[in-house]
């Protein structure tokens, strides 16, 4: 039950209609009470009139700062590729506002956008929906019971990208500049450089992959037992394929695997604890697929022998759950989970792992 709020739907305006927003943000905003998708942006036309239709939204703009121009919209999805231009715009027009990971491509860029949000008083929160599941929700409780864990573990090889594309509709715009698409990625490409200087201008593809892919595993990493304090270690398998050895909040080590490119036929992201009796596994779910939630499996001591539990984590997706918080946060005051502060953390980590790699200014 949603108890009604007493104001009048929330307008969310998405910027940025491609794969994320179509998959997950703009069904489960068509579907939630209390909100309505009151505008939509992106670069393309064909998009935006092929999902203007779908969700029957009259408001479709090129331009995000005109659609931060719109009075009817009162928050923002930010789903674009570089989003630390938007996120400032956004606080700029004074518009509450969830933003997909990673919050920008250099730690030195995050940090003005936090301090903007702070000022602002805006509810500002990071894309990490991993927090948000279920099964998430109820590994960390898990994890609470077994005491000071002896080393933890997170993997994240993924798994066949191509999937879950057979399972939604999805509208691609044949009608974009590549030139535009071009010139994004080259700023991107030039600040990730600068930031890595000239010793690690090798590992920026690896950087990259920590912060696509890798910013959820870091993120749940602090989730569950705050910043971590030091890395050891680091070794680049492959030009997209990371090893760490992290230290964590009183001295509990962590090994961090992240690789882009597995052909699993399952999606193979988990994060295990290891205690002195028991251990704690959660498995995440496909990103991509609905109504599946982490799944969580606890070995314990069971009389003289040893039992395994398996929690399934109530059915639920956790981009919803993300969008729910996002409302209390606005209508009840509730503290945001994923504040832009924790998305610099991972940025700054993501920073440290990587010139934590022997310096290199070729490809690995
Ligand atoms: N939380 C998750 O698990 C998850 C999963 C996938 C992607 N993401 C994140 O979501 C973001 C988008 O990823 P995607 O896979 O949907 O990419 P995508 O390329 O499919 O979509 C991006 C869309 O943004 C539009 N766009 C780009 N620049 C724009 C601008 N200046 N103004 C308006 N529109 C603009 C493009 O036309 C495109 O339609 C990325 O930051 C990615 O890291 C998060």
């Amino acid at each position: 039950m949603n108890p009604s709020p007493s104001r009048a739907p929330l307008g969310i305006g998405v910027i940025g209609c491609g794969e994320i927003a179509q998959l997950m943000h703009l069904p489960i905003l068509h579907e939630l009470p209390d909100v309505r998708i009151a505008a939509l942006c992106d670069l393309s036309a064909e998009v935006l009139d092929a999902l203007g239709r779908r969700f029957h939204v009259a408001a479709r703009y090129h331009d995000y700062a005109d659609l931060l121009a719109d009075p009817a919209v009162d928050a923002v999805v930010i789903c674009t590729f570089d989003h630390g231009p938007v996120v400032k715009a956004a606080i700029a027009a004074g518009k509450h506002f969830i933003v997909e990971k990673p919050l920008a491509f250099t730690a030195e860029e995050a940090r003005l956008l936090v301090e903007a949000a702070e000022r602002s008083g805006l509810v500002a929160l990071v894309g990490y929906m991993k927090i948000y599941d279920p099964g998430y929700r109820l590994g960390i409780d898990a994890i609470g019971r077994i005491g000071r864990p002896k080393m933890v573990q997170v993997h994240d090889f993924a798994g066949r990208f191509d999937r879950y594309q057979q399972l939604y509709d999805q509208v691609r715009g044949s009608d974009i500049d590549p030139g535009v698409l071009a010139a994004g990625r080259k700023a991107a490409d030039d600040a990730v450089a600068a930031m890595l200087g000239k010793s690690h201008a090798a590992y920026a593809e690896l950087y990259m992959t920590l912060l696509m892919l890798g910013s959820h595993d870091l993120a749940v990493l602090r989730g569950a037992f705050g910043p971590v304090e030091r890395v050891d270690y680091a070794q680049a398998v492959g030009k997209t394929h990371l090893l760490a050895v992290l230290g964590l909040p009183g001295g509990v080590p962590a090994l961090l695997e992240v690789a882009f490119g597995a052909l699993y036929e399952w999606w193979d992201e988990w994060m295990t604890v290891y205690g002195e009796a028991d251990e704690v596994r959660i498995d995440f779910q496909n990103p991509y697929v609905r109504n599946a939630a982490a799944s969580v499996r606890v070995k314990e001591q069971a009389g003289e022998g040893a039992s395994e539990r398996h929690l399934p984590g109530t059915p639920d997706t956790a981009f919803r759950r993300q969008w729910q918080h996002f409302l209390a946060c606005i209508d009840k005051g509730a503290t945001p989970m994923t504040p832009l502060a924790g998305g610099l953390e991972d940025l700054i980590l993501a920073e440290r792992i990587i010139k934590a790699l022997p310096a290199r200014d070729n490809q690995p």
